[in-house]
């Protein structure tokens, strides 16, 4: 089954058939904002954004996304601005935005949220960050930054994740996208930050060549360096966190040590784990990866609402 009319909930879902049309999708659209402010294709739609948990990216670029389209954007942020804050359902709160809207992208806080709602309406749904689990969006706006790089032809593509492996969702999701290219990945985190076991098994189960380390020296080896930030709010005990926190800083110092075409991810927001002055550096690529976004999410919107491209 096809990725448009669906809902996007899992990076699981797209078969490499998939990818390629949205990376040439994306690409497309970014070609054609180069000559036109509004390709006005969505004049009868609707997109509802529920943001849950803090956002500034993924909100804004989704609904930029709809407007450079033409459509029309309606959206709640924070419980505290829903009726969610008077104890309504999230059930409840999901059919009002079915009879309001065409599609809907979901940030909650729970696992598995977004999967829920699709369960529970007949819109299109796409998951724009469930705790801990994924981030879907993310991952195919970090492909096709990897890909309009050149790195995803290049059978080399060596990519290393640092940070917090264990809660970062963005790279749950990208690692599960990259299966499908000729990739090694390291995975650079203190121990109790590491991969969690059921990404393990699904590398394992696609072959993937990976390894895991605490040394932030096998950046060196890599050509995508893939930083996150510690997920501070996932953490039960604050002590963790601060133990944490400054695990690694990705600096011009270390970057000039590494390889000549490195390129330094992130998918922000970042606090200490990329220097400020690594930002003017050509290596450092990860504001024009939050620029994909707007391009890589108005494909996302056109495919499910199934409009197609002009
Ligand atoms: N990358 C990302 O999800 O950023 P926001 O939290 O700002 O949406």
């Amino acid at each position: 089954m096809s990725w448009r009319k669906q809902s996007i909930l899992s990076a699981q879902q797209f078969t490499p058939t998939d990818l390629a049309e949205i990376l040439e999708m994306s690409r497309a659209l970014e070609a054609m904002l180069r000559t036109r402010r509004n390709l006005k294709l969505l004049d009868d739609y609707i997109l509802a954004t529920l943001f849950f948990e803090p956002s500034t990216r993924t909100r804004l670029s989704f609904e930029a996304a709809m407007h450079r389209l033409g459509g029309r954007v309606i959206s709640t942020t924070g419980v505290q601005f829903s009726s969610l804050a008077k104890g309504e359902t999230l059930f409840d709160t999901l059919k009002m935005v079915e009879s309001y809207s065409d599609i809907c992208a979901i940030r909650h806080s729970v696992e598995g949220a977004s999967t829920l709602a699709a369960r529970s309406i007949k819109i299109p749904v796409i998951n724009a960050g469930d705790g801990a689990g994924e981030h879907p969006t993310q991952g195919l706006l970090d492909l096709y930054t990897i890909h309009k790089r050149g790195y995803l032809t290049n059978d080399k593509l060596s990519i290393a994740f640092v940070g917090d492996i264990r809660y970062g969702r963005t790279i749950h999701s990208l690692l599960q996208l990259l299966s499908h290219y000729k990739v090694q990945m390291t995975f650079i985190s203190p121990p109790e930050l590491a991969l969690p076991d059921k990404y393990r098994r699904l590398l394992d189960a696609a072959h993937v060549a990976w390894q895991e380390t605490t040394d932030i020296a096998a950046l060196r080896e890599a050509n995508v360096g893939y930083v996150t930030r510690i997920q501070e709010e996932r953490f039960t005990d604050r002590a963790e966190y601060e133990r944490f926190k400054d695990a690694y800083i990705i600096d011009l110092e270390l970057v000039n040590s590494c390889r000549k075409d490195l390129i330094v991810m992130h998918p922000l927001p970042r606090l200490s784990e990329v220097a400020t002055d690594l930002d003017n550096h050509p290596a450092a690529v990860y504001f024009e990866q939050a620029h994909n976004g707007l391009y890589v999410r108005m494909a996302l919107i056109l495919g499910l609402l199934d409009v197609p491209l002009p």
